[in-house]
């Protein structure tokens, strides 16, 4: 589904360069379960970012069904980041002054879902994630979570083929991070390709494939042992 050839990126400070990711080739099949870890600074975000089209490489190409987008015009690549992606946060980043419902609408019109059909689909995909009771929630009125969990049902609202998550964890308590988690896995179960970064080895654990990231660079990428092939 996705390549990367020879991806780097790279910052300038001032006169000093800051390579982000250094020469990055990596694969992901449809179906696959991904985990992302490595030291602070090592890259993770960056990579993740640029996987979901939110950032460009410096150098290299990047190929998503054959096709190369680093060539592609800003208004396209909003296009197959719309049509392909969704995303996951590690605040959640929902919109303060908008009810769990009114969030995960949000995408669906930009996608231009008749505004009729909006509402419905948004209370489905809350259920989906058993947010049924809290529709009508503010942000501010629910645990973190609960806040993930409408986060993931945004994520879904166009139906992505591909999730990606950074930390999505990170502000949780174990227990309500392990409910997260086994979300992700029942997703990835129905065919949802899923890439997630986390500093927690028991996170990645949920992961069918561990890519470690040493300065920039992977150092060692493993499919897991008993993990079933999609
Ligand atoms: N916008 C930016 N400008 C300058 N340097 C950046 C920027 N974003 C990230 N970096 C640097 O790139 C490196 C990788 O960052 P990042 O991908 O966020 O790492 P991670 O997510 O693994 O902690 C770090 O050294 C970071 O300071
Ligand atoms: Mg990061």
């Amino acid at each position: 589904m996705i390549r990367l050839e020879k991806v780097s990126k790279v910052y300038f400070m001032g006169d000093v360069e800051i390579r982000a990711l250094d020469s990055v080739d990596l694969e992901i099949a449809r179906g696959e379960f991904l985990s992302i870890m490595g030291p602070s600074g090592s890259g993770k975000s960056t990579l993740l970012n640029i996987l979901g089209v939110l950032d460009k490489p410096s150098e290299g190409s990047y190929f998503l069904e054959d096709v190369d987008i680093t060539l592609l015009k800003d208004r396209e690549l909003a296009k197959v980041r719309n049509q392909h992606f969704g995303f996951i946060f590690q605040s959640y980043n929902l919109f303060p002054e908008l009810t769990a419902v009114e969030n995960v609408m949000v995408p669906l019109a930009y996608a231009g879902t008749p505004r009729r059909e909006r509402r419905e689909r948004a209370e489905h995909l809350l259920a989906s994630v058993d947010m049924d009771h809290r529709f009508n929630h503010l942000p501010t009125q629910l645990s973190g979570g609960e806040q993930q969990r409408v986060a993931i049902a945004r994520a879904l609202a166009n139906d992505p083929t591909l999730i990606l998550a950074d930390e999505p964890t990170g502000n949780l308590a174990t227990d309500q991070g392990a409910e997260i988690m086994e979300i992700l896995q029942k997703l990835n179960e129905n065919g949802t390709t899923i890439v997630i970064v986390t500093h927690d080895p028991a996170i990645s654990t949920y992961g069918k494939r561990l890519v470690r990231l040493r300065d920039g660079a992977i150092a060692n990428d493993e499919v897991k042992e008993g993990a079933r092939h999609a």
